[in-house]
C-alpha cells in the first residue's frame, strides 16, 4: 500500500467521522478513555492554563482536560470539518478551529500545554508539525504525545484481533487496514523521543501502557537563550 497524501488522509477522516467514537470504543476494547485520562493526569495541568489539542478528532482529550481542570482555556484543532462539528457538539465549552497542524494560525509562545493523541502518525510532514508545536508552545510549556507504542508480539496480536472484529461492525474496512499499516510503520517510543529532541523539544518522561502497545511521551520547550 502506497503512502497516503495529506488530502487522502483528510478525506478518510471526513468519511469515518460518523462512526468514529463507536469504532474507537470497539478497537480499544473500551479502554480508550482510561488510557487518555491516565496520560492527561500525568501532565498535571495547572488551573487557568491555555491548552491546544492538536488532531483533536471528536474531542476526547479536550473533554478530559476540561473535566480535570475546568478553568483551562482549551482550543481543539483538526483539518476535518466533520470531526470539528462532532467535537463542537460534544464539548460546547471548547473552541474548535479547522486547521492543518503543519501550519498553525497561532502566534508564537501561545500555549502552556499542547496535546496530541493518535495524530502525528497520520502526518507525512512530521518535522513541520513539530516545528509548529515548538513555535506555539510558551517557554517551559509542555507537549504530550499519545499513540501506539512498541511493535511487540502483543501489538501484532492486537492487529489481528481488530482486523477480525471490525468486519462485524463495518463494511468499510479500508480505514482500519490503513490504521494497522500506519501503526506498523510508525516510530517506536524511543525513536519518537529522538525525533522530538531533533525538533528542539526537551524530554521529560514517557510511559508505556497495556503491555507497551500504547505509549505516551511528555516533552517541554526549553528556549535557548
Ligand atoms: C486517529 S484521529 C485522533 C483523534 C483524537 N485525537 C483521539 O485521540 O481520538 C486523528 C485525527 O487527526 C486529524 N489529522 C490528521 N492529519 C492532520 C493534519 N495534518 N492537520 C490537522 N488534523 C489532522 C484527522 O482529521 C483525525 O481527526
Amino acid at each position: 500500500m502506497k503512502n497516503k497524501t495529506n488530502l487522502e488522509i483528510r478525506n478518510m477522516f471526513e468519511k469515518i467521522s460518523e462512526k468514529y467514537d463507536f469504532m474507537n470504543r470497539i478497537i480499544s476494547f473500551g479502554l480508550n478513555e482510561y488510557v487518555k485520562t491516565q496520560a492527561i493526569k500525568e501532565l498535571n495541568i495547572k488551573p487557568n492554563s491555555k491548552v491546544l489539542d492538536l488532531c483533536c478528532g471528536s474531542g476526547d482529550l479536550g473533554k478530559i482536560i476540561k473535566k480535570l481542570q475546568p478553568s483551562c482555556d482549551v482550543i481543539g484543532v483538526d483539518f476535518s470539518q466533520n470531526m470539528i462539528e462532532l467535537a463542537s457538539k460534544k464539548n460546547p465549552n471548547i473552541t474548535y478551529r479547522q486547521m492543518d497542524v503543519t501550519s498553525l494560525a497561532f502566534e508564537k509562545n501561545s500555549f502552556d500545554y499542547i496535546v496530541m493523541g493518535f495524530g502525528l502518525r497520520n502526518i507525512p510532514q512530521k518535522n513541520k508539525a513539530l516545528e509548529e508545536i515548538y513555535r506555539t508552545l510558551k517557554s517551559e510549556g509542555q507537549f504530550l504525545h499519545i499513540d501506539f507504542g512498541k511493535h511487540n508480539i502483543y501489538s501484532k496480536i492486537y492487529d489481528n484481533i481488530i482486523l477480525f472484529i471490525i468486519k462485524f461492525f463495518t463494511k468499510n474496512t479500508k480505514p482500519y487496514k490503513y490504521l494497522i499499516l500506519s501503526k506498523r510503520n510508525f516510530l517506536e517510543p524511543e525513536e519518537l523521543i529522538e525525533l522530538f529532541k531533533f525538533n528542539k523539544l526537551t524530554y521529560i518522561k514517557h510511559k508505556n501502557m497495556l503491555f507497551d502497545v500504547i505509549s505516551f511521551q511528555i516533552l517541554k520547550k526549553t528556549e535557548i537563550k
